[in-house]
């Protein structure tokens, strides 16, 4: 495209532009005025050696009796001569705008366009076009003269191919062929000083971040040794301009220390339909292929306060829930993890029980009777293989009682103290003395209570007794229902003590994980 703009000013100066004010044609040869910005109402007017023309006054016959044909905004000479030569002006219908065109006819071409290859490379030479009205005039095409290739064209170009080429363009209206000839001088230049230019920034298909309703500004830099390369914008079928007023333009500064031109893309508000368009910068000059870089604009990621509140919310959900099921089930899942997986220190401590089954006389509790101690006692031995120091059993006579108590509190992991009816005869002075002890060794301790207290008055509870009760863990012993060993009494029970240094003498069956639920 680039090629095609650069060809126009250069090569349509010897045809009309406005900005040139003055036209070279060689005699005999078809020329084509071009009125800028005129339309199917514009007034051509000329002053001439020829003489003073009013062209739209004239019919086809007369225009053409004269050599001339007007076309709407074009006024085509057929065959120029030196009477042609003179002023021409141009005007669109309210006159309010006027162009003047100067029209000088030489008898030997000095005009002369320019085009640059490299060896080794294709390079294709360029005739330039002239306003010819189409559908007037027949293109006949354009012939080369013999020292080019056909159509102009070098499938690879050598420095010998240097030299100033003719081309013929030739058109017919109304049975003559009339021409224009142009000559363009190929330079080829080595390789080596090809001056190549690359698209830096930005990378190919990037996303960028945009906030809607705000500004936008898009650099495309390209580092070239020439700044006669051409660098823009466009997307899909869509060229902005660089009308500043337009709500998409982009503008082009050329850095000449750097060597950087940059194309800036800018979007004056960002708008919801820019965010399904590609917008593809292109670096053209006449030396090599184009190069493309394509991006996208996407919409900046807000953090969203409503996903932010959602995962704070299932952050506390998530942690009510598992403190409540850890408080509700820490039972379970302790005992779950050490029946299964065997989840507990089995390191030996040198102690030969892992219980110490004592009873009292409680005054605020009705307390087991002997079935049911009876009970506790088998179940924790033969069903969980918990070995139990009892008082009446282990405890041999003739020592001390006190001592021989002491001796089996050493020897046991934990102390589980059992209200018991009747009364076991032990005195108060003995859980003084265990208090002392359970203190001094830290031993755990484990209360069994039942759910039908005695007396209502827990102030007559005895010192010692409270004193345990305090430092004890408590399990309620809830009659019959705690019978099963899959009761919650036991599980209680058997959180609170060790798991057992022993395997159970009857094996333990996975219903266990059952009872967990
Ligand atoms: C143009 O005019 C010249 C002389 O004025 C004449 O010799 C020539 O044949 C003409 N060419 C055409 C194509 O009419
Ligand atoms: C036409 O051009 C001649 C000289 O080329 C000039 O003297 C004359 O005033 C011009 N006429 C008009 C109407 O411009
Ligand atoms: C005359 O034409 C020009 C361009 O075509 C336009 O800008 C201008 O408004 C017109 N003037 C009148 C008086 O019609
Ligand atoms: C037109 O161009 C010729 C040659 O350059 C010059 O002599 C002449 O004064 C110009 N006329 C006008 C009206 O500009
Ligand atoms: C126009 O050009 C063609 C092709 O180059 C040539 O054959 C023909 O003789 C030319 N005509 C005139 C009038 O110069
Ligand atoms: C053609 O161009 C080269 C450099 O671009 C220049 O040196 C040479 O003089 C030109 N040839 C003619 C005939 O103008
Ligand atoms: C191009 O436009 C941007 C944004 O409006 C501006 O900052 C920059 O200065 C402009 N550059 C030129 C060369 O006008
Ligand atoms: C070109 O770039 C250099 C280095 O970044 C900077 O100092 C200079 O001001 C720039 N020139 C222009 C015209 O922007
Ligand atoms: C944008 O480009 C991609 C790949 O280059 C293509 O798949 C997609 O269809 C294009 N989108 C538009 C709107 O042209």
């Amino acid at each position: 495209m680039a090629i095609f703009q650069l060809l126009f000013f250069t090569l349509t100066a010897g045809v009309c532009p406005v900005t040139s004010k003055e036209i070279r044609v060689k005699a005999g040869e078809i020329v084509a005025l071009y009125c800028e910005g005129g339309d199917g109402k514009t007034l051509w007017k000329s002053n001439s050696s020829q003489g003073m023309y009013l062209y739209n006054k004239m019919s086809a016959t007369e225009q053409r009796q004269i050599g001339v044909v007007v076309h709407e905004n074009i006024l085509v000479i057929l065959n120029a001569s030196i009477n042609h030569q003179g002023n021409y002006e141009c005007s669109s219908g309210n006159t309010s705008s006027q162009h003047w065109i100067n029209l000088t006819v030489y008898t030997q071409s000095k005009d002369m366009y320019s085009r640059k290859c490299f060896t080794e490379e294709f390079c294709k030479l360029y005739c330039p076009d002239i306003y010819i009205p189409a559908d007037k005039f027949t293109s006949k095409g354009t012939t080369w003269n013999k020292e080019a290739p056909e159509n102009g064209e070098f499938s690879s170009v050598e420095e010998k191919h240097s030299g100033v080429y003719t081309c013929t363009k030739s058109y017919l209206y109304h049975g003559q062929t009339y021409n224009v000839t142009f000559r363009v001088n190929l330079s080829v230049l080595p390789h080596k000083k090809r001056k190549t230019a690359e698209i830096q920034k930005p990378r190919n298909n990037e996303e960028f971040q945009v906030e809607l309703g705000s500004p936008k500004v898009i650099n495309c830099e390209a580092f070239t040794h020439s700044d006669t390369v051409s660098l823009f914008w466009f997307s899909g079928e869509t060229f902005f301009d660089k009308k500043e007023s337009s709500p998409v333009y982009y503008n082009t500064t050329w850095n000449n220390t750097e060597k950087k031109m940059t194309a800036s893309l800018v979007f004056t508000k960002v708008l919801e339909e820019h965010l399904s368009k590609n917008y593809t910068c292109k670096l053209e000059n006449d030396i090599q292929t184009p190069k493309f870089v394509t991006i996208t604009l996407t919409r900046k990621a807000r953090p969203s306060y409503i996903s932010l509140a959602v995962c704070i919310v299932f952050f506390v959900v998530v942690s009510v829930v598992t403190v409540v099921i850890y408080v509700k089930f820490k039972v379970d899942i302790s005992l779950f993890l050490r029946d299964t997986l065997g989840c507990h220190s089995s390191t030996s401590d040198g102690k030969s029980y892992d219980a110490f089954l004592m009873c009292y006389k409680s005054d605020t509790d009705e307390g087991l009777n002997a079935q049911d101690r009876k009970t506790l006692e088998s179940v924790l031995e033969e069903r969980f293989g918990y070995s139990l120091c009892l008082y009446d059993r282990d405890i041999l006579p003739g020592n001390a009682v006190a001592q021989a108590v002491l001796d089996c509190i050493e020897q046991s992991r934990t102390v589980v103290l059992v209200p018991t009816s009747p009364d076991p005869g032990l005195g108060s002075g003995l859980l003084s003395v265990i208090h002392e002890a359970l203190v001094e060794k830290q031993t755990r301790l484990v209360f069994i209570n039942t759910e039908t207290p005695e007396m209502s008055n827990s102030g007559s509870l005895q010192d010692a007794l409270q004193l345990l009760s305090e430092a004890g863990n408590h399990v309620t012993w809830k009659g019959m229902s705690s019978m099963l060993p899959s009761s919650s009494f036991w599980k209680q029970l058997r959180y609170y003590l060790p798991a057992p240094q022993h395997a159970p003498k009857m094996q333990l069956l996975p219903q266990t994980v059952q009872d967990v639920n």
